[in-house]
């Protein structure tokens, strides 16, 4: 068994798109991934991500940022501006938890602070599972714990919400089916013939790969402007009156903090590799995004650092390899990021995505970090995020 490791941009771009390499990221972590999307190969994973492409629309993007999405970042928002100041981290995943169960088609009847608290807990036991491969505590007690979570999950949120769905579907009536993965998953069930214990693992596999990674990015991408500003005070004001910067900042910073280091893939068979090295069917293909993400060749000499002016490097993207490429490329990556700014972009009539919504948002309430409450990284995990970010913000805003 080799291992083959890709640190240079190109070559780790050419290496995701090689189509005879199947994920093997979350190997360790099955007991929530298998046979959901991101790990599955050929014909059976593009069929189904064919049919969930179905509701990540434009027109459902415009709903979801100009009516739903404004709503539930106040909502979520309102219980911390008595006191002024939130922990981050927790913020973000009580915010995007919302969004995100929309889009999975997780119905939350009751709306009331006990159910999201659930979810919550819910969806951060998820995380754990998924990212064993990365996780330092003890794997089979992580998943025991995912195992118990599954089951509450399917018995209090994930029955109720199918219940509700498959009575629309049997009443034929099309102009009320919600817009969701759960319902596409439903309705072309014939196609599918998904076990109930993959469409459970893809609901809850959804959950998560919409929250958990914006969630860390927002963090992430919170600290950098804010480091940003100390050593560059004189453009607070880019900060507070140009949304088209402050997407850009998203964008610099989610390539210097890719939601995970790497992607791992195996061969299903002998293939050639980047660099003309072939690899065999027990090798190990490590494409390290973290480093291909701050190479110079590409990024310039000041590729590791901080630079919300970078011009986007030669029909390459602003957030480098941070969203994937290839087969895996990540499927919401419009609805978290928006779409990429052209010089003559109307700024009231741009698609910003959900991260920068909230960085604007928490801007335009002057927030920042908390200066008597450290921020720690998660030690949980040794993936570098943040796992506590206390912050202070204005209760009013000063400019929407
Ligand atoms: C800042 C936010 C996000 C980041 C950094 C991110 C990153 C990624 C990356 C790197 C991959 C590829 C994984 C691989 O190649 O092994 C991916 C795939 C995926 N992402 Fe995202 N993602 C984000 C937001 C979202 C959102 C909002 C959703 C859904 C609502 C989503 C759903 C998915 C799905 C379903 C896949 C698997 C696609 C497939 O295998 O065909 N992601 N994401």
């Amino acid at each position: 068994m080799v291992e083959h490791i890709f640190t240079e941009y190109n070559d780790a771009t050419q290496a995701l798109r090689i189509k005879d390499l199947k994920q093997s990221l979350y190997d360790d972590g099955e007991v929530i991934m298998d046979k959901v999307l991101v790990c599955l190969h050929g014909d059976e994973h593009k069929k189904r991500r064919k049919l969930e492409n179905k509701i990540f629309t434009r027109e459902i993007f415009q709903k979801y940022e100009n009516i739903i999405f404004p709503k539930t970042i106040n909502q979520t928002l309102d219980p911390y501006k008595e006191t002024g100041e939130m922990d981050l981290v927790d913020f973000g995943f009580r915010v995007l938890l919302n969004l995100t169960a929309d889009f999975s088609g997780i119905d939350r009847p009751l709306k009331s602070k006990k159910e999201t608290e659930t979810l919550l807990r819910l969806l951060k036991i998820f995380a754990s599972g998924a990212t064993l491969h990365h996780s330092t505590r003890d794997h089979d007690e992580v998943k025991e714990e995912v195992r118990e979570a599954l089951k509450e999950f399917d018995r209090d949120f994930l029955t109720p919400s199918i219940e509700r769905r498959k009575s629309i579907i049997s009443q034929n009536s099309n102009e009320d089916l919600p817009n969701d993965i759960l319902t596409v998953l439903l309705v072309n069930d014939d196609q599918l013939n998904m076990p109930y214990d993959v469409l459970q693992r893809e609901i809850a596999f959804y959950l998560l790969a919409g929250a958990q990674t914006s969630i860390h990015s927002l963090v992430h991408a919170f600290h950098e402007i804010h480091t940003w500003l100390e050593s560059n005070p004189s453009r607070k004001g880019d900060i507070t009156n140009d949304p088209i910067f402050i997407q850009k900042c998203f964008l610099e910073s989610t390539r210097l903090h890719p939601s995970s280091p790497v992607a791992l893939r195996k061969p299903v068979c002998p293939v050639q590799l980047p660099g003309n090295k072939s690899a065999d069917v027990d090798d190990n293909i490590v494409i390290d995004l973290y480093n291909s993400n701050r190479d110079k060749k590409i990024f310039g000499d000041d590729a590791d650092k901080f630079n919300p002016d970078r011009e986007t490097p030669n029909g390459q993207n602003l957030y480098g390899l941070s969203f994937g490429l290839g087969m895996h490329s990540c499927i919401g990556r419009n609805l978290a990021a928006g779409v990429n700014s052209k010089p003559d972009t109307d700024p009231n009539n741009h698609h910003y995505g959900t991260v920068t919504m909230i960085i604007r948002k928490l801007i335009s309430c002057n927030a920042i970090p908390d200066i008597n409450n450290p921020p720690r990284m998660d030690e949980k995990t040794k993936r570098p995020n943040w796992g506590y970010y206390p912050i202070t913000f204005n209760s009013e805003e000063t400019q929407k």
